[in-house]
């Protein structure tokens, strides 16, 4: 990879124009001796017990680490290293200075952008702040006029800094692109990208990534007490895009962005492109329903699956980022640019100053997850495994100090020193109509063909298979999408359905909606990327009217134009619960 090397932090122009912004603040950071991110494994800390030892079952696996290491006050854990039975390491933090050009999504070609930060030798481990007054995030459409002055006048601000200040707009939004587009690699795994979507990294990433951007906002205008907006597209009175952004005399206004959904469109989070508000308010619920909780059998389904060092791109991502989180992206992207941008591809998507606000409200919903959603409809809150919580990033600060952060120190927003405006939840029993009798005609009077003849498919067109169930009937039970191989660099999406009756595929609020696969375009070293994706059938049973059949029919959905997709194969599972985390 080609090095591009900024001037250092450390010029005195750099220098100076950071202490011109901040006369009066002096930032005292800890020394950061307790904090060991990379150790590798070891046995230090073994068990003594020697049947604890051979015990092979998960879960108590994790109980007993848990104990070990404290994991009632893991926040405060300052030492998590040397874990028994742990077969990896978690991802660590990339090199600056090995930062590449990033490449074009859709030509393979090297973008002209660099989207590398500065270079600077002085890494601080980041210690947080301890919170003397909560910060609440509120939501977009409720803002007072006060509130979108000063928000114009910190990003304002940002843009106004000097080019090379990694605070400055650009070099915020280069953040994204280098992490998302390939510019970096996996330190000491050759050319493996370091990619922090399609993973259990996507909520911890997006996380310090809006923390710093929000210190940094705060910093600007004078004001710690500065929070970010989220945008509550989740809530009917929030699926417009909030009125603050599309003034075009505003700092918060960006050009590129869909024509077609300016307010009063509603987003359409299912992206199925229905022209009936009504329907795609309907729709957006059930989404929002289905990703938060009924297609979830673990945590993994929710966050993203393991990611961990030396691990290929793309292991999965979880019901959240590639249901709305995507199709946030995807509906405001301007599709009369080249690749989508800005918040149509995610090397472009931090130059929209809306990008902050629509992840405001992704990371709102790892914090729902976390402490609102009840206990009895989702699995664990919780991700325990210790490569989860050691991985690590690095940001710059609010006083351009580069910083080392690791996922454990924002597994709480709490913590962190900020919360979300408490606004309802309309989608939290948005549980779909019961489907009844005519479901079953599709089971007798299809044409469709047996899974197992039909598999490996490119996904251009609707596709409709017979799938085995395990047991006859309501059981417990997953639909696993296998061998899932994506061209990254495109917009995909489809929609799953079982035992639709009905060929109406803009609706989504019904019984037979079981999920979603969907991506933002972005690169990948081959521009290619094999995953899978589980989604929970139990739930959906329920509503429907499967009384003694043995097989059920799918029905996928692609909602992309064209090849691109590849779907390896599909099998109805038994839900292997109770869920268990993997002991690394
Ligand atoms: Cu890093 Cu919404 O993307």
């Amino acid at each position: 990879m080609a090095s591009l090397h900024l001037p250092s932090l450390t010029t005195p122009k750099t220098a100076n124009s950071m202490h011109s912004l901040s006369p009066s603040s002096h930032t005292i950071f800890p020394k950061p001796s307790h904090f060991l991110l990379h150790a590798k494994r070891s046995n230090r800390l073994q068990v003594s017990c020697a049947d604890d030892q051979n015990h092979k079952e998960p879960s108590q696996n994790v109980d007993r680490r848990n104990m070990l290491l404290g994991l009632g006050g893991i926040y405060g854990a300052s030492n998590l290293v040397s874990i028994p039975g742990a077969s990896a390491n978690p991802i660590k933090p990339p090199e600056l200075d090995k930062c590449g050009v990033a490449t074009n999504l859709n030509t393979g070609q090297q973008l002209d952008i660099n989207c590398c930060p500065p270079i600077s030798q002085n890494i601080i481990d980041y210690r947080l702040p301890p919170v003397h007054r909560m910060k609440t995030r509120p939501s977009a459409h409720k803002v007072s006029p006060e509130y979108i002055f000063k928000y114009n006048m910190a990003i304002d601000r940002m843009k106004r800094l000097p080019k090379d200040d990694p605070r400055s707009f650009m070099q915020q939004a280069n953040i994204h692109c280098a992490y998302c587009n390939g510019a970096y690699d996996q330190p000491g795994q050759g050319t493996l990208d370091l990619q922090v979507h399609n993973s259990w990294l996507f909520f911890p990433f997006h996380r310090w990534y809006l923390y710093f951007y929000e210190r940094i906002l705060g910093k600007l205008i004078g004001d710690p007490t500065f929070a970010l907006p989220f945008w509550n597209w989740d809530n009917p009175k929030g699926m417009t895009i909030p009125p603050m952004f599309v003034d075009p005399k505003s700092a918060l206004y960006d050009e590129k962005r869909n024509p077609a959904s300016m307010p009063p469109a509603v987003v359409d989070l299912g992206l199925t492109g229905s022209t009936d508000s009504l329907q795609v308010v309907t729709n957006n619920l059930t989404v929002m329903y289905s990703e938060m909780i009924r297609a979830n059998s673990d945590v993994f389904d929710f966050m993203g699956k393991p990611y961990r060092e030396g691990t290929a791109v793309n292991p999965g991502p979880g019901s959240s980022e590639r249901g709305s989180h995507t199709a946030v992206h995807v509906w405001v992207g301007d599709p009369r640019q080249p690749s989508g941008e800005d918040l149509g591809n995610f090397y472009s998507a931090g130059r929209d100053p809306l990008f902050y606000c629509h992840h405001g409200n992704v990371d709102r919903m790892w914090s729902l997850w976390q402490y609102f959603l009840p206990s009895n409809k989702i699995p664990d809150k919780r991700i325990t495994d210790p490569d989860f919580l050691n991985a690590s990033f690095l940001f710059y600060d609010e006083n351009a100090q580069l910083v080392r952060v690791s996922v454990k120190d924002c597994v709480d927003n709490l913590r962190m020193g900020y919360d979300y405006d408490r606004i309802d939840l309309p989608w939290l029993d948005y549980r779909p109509p019961p489907q009844t009798a005519g479901a079953r005609v599709t089971r007798t009077g299809t044409s469709a063909a047996k899974a197992d003849t039909v598999f490996p498919l490119t996904l251009d067109k609707i596709v409709r298979v017979l799938v085995p169930k395990t047991k006859k009937g309501k059981a417990d039970e997953l639909l696993v999408i296998e061998n899932i191989t994506v061209d990254t660099t495109k917009f995909l999406k489809f929609d799953v359905f079982v035992n639709d009756e009905d060929d109406n595929v803009v609706e989504l609020d019904k019984a037979a909606y079981a999920g979603t696969y969907a991506q933002v375009p972005h690169k990948t070293a081959n521009k290619s990327a094999t995953t899978s994706i589980r989604l929970k059938l139990t739930d959906l049973y329920d509503d429907m009217d499967v009384a003694d059949d043995d097989t059920v029919l799918v029905t996928l959905v692609p909602r992309h134009q064209g090849p691109g997709v590849t779907i390896g194969g599909i099998k109805i599972i038994e839900n292997p619960k109770p869920a268990t985390q993997p002991s690394g």
